[in-house]
């Protein structure tokens, strides 16, 4: 048995290998996971999309389901917010649970001038100024990368259901409320699409661990015209990015 899974009890009181903070028995995680950061959209986008919905996670509130898709076994875990967060996430399932491909669905704020409000981003890379994995990169400016047959499948994905979508390099910020806006000027300037807080995590890991990762993001906040989805409206416009993502990880389904 894989020493990082230990037995706990879980919430009705029976027995269940885990680890630190995925309270799912081993087989209850599909080989490919979505991976939104909010816990509820996770809920949401499971129940919306998926058949035979189980959730298989609950500790600390981080909502995981399992169910499936066209036949295809998915699970949806919310990562948390930033990269340290999803960082735990992700090692565990990838090194615990067999984790295969994994798919960031999110959401993002636009930092170009066609890139509106609604509109899907496809992120070829994510530039950083530091990720949890900064440590043993060193001096190495490491460049996060999508896997290009996630890629290729999400962009045919989008293109056929018609959903405005960029596809290009994005900045994973380790901050939301950023006191140096000379920072997202030098991003705007270089063509950066939109700004998030996890894809370069996300990426770095997968390359560590020879998994496929991709990001595909929805433009909920606009950091150059201030504008920002209400929150009514910001669950309908994430469906188009969950059926993106599903369809990329599936291309044959
Ligand atoms: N900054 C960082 N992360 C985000 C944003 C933003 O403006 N919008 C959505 N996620």
């Amino acid at each position: 048995m894989n020493p990082d899974l230990c037995n706990k009890a879980n919430l009705n009181g029976k027995n269940v290998k885990m680890t630190i903070h995925i309270g799912a028995d081993k087989g209850d995680i599909a080989e490919t996971v979505l991976l939104p950061g909010d816990p509820y959209r996770a809920k949401w986008a499971a129940e919306t999309f998926l058949s035979n919905v189980r959730q298989i996670n609950d500790v600390r509130g981080m909502l995981g389901f399992t169910g499936e898709w066209k036949g295809n076994p998915v699970t949806i875990q919310g990562s948390g917010m930033g990269m340290p967060s999803l960082s735990i996430y992700v090692n565990e399932l990838i090194r615990d649970y067999g984790a295969k491909t994994l798919i960031r669905i999110g959401s993002c704020g636009g930092m170009q001038e066609n890139v509106k409000l609604r509109d899907v981003i496809i992120a070829m890379t994510s530039t950083t100024l530091s990720t949890p994995s900064r440590g043993i990169m060193k001096e190495i400016n490491f460049a996060p990368c999508a896997d290009w047959s996630l890629l290729q499948a999400a962009v045919q994905a989008a293109e056929a259901k018609g959903t405005p979508t960029h596809v290009g390099g994005i900045y994973s910020s380790d901050v939301f409320y950023d006191e140096r806006p000379d920072l997202n000027e030098q991003m705007v300037r270089h063509g950066i699409l939109g700004v998030e807080m996890e894809a370069a995590e996300l990426y770095i890991l997968a390359a560590r661990h020879k998994c496929r990762a991709l990001a595909v993001l929805t433009v909920s906040d606009h950091l150059l015209t201030g504008e920002a989805l209400p929150s009514s409206e910001r669950q309908s416009s994430f469906g188009d990015m969950v059926e993106i993502a599903l369809q990329a990880a599936f291309p044959n389904a």
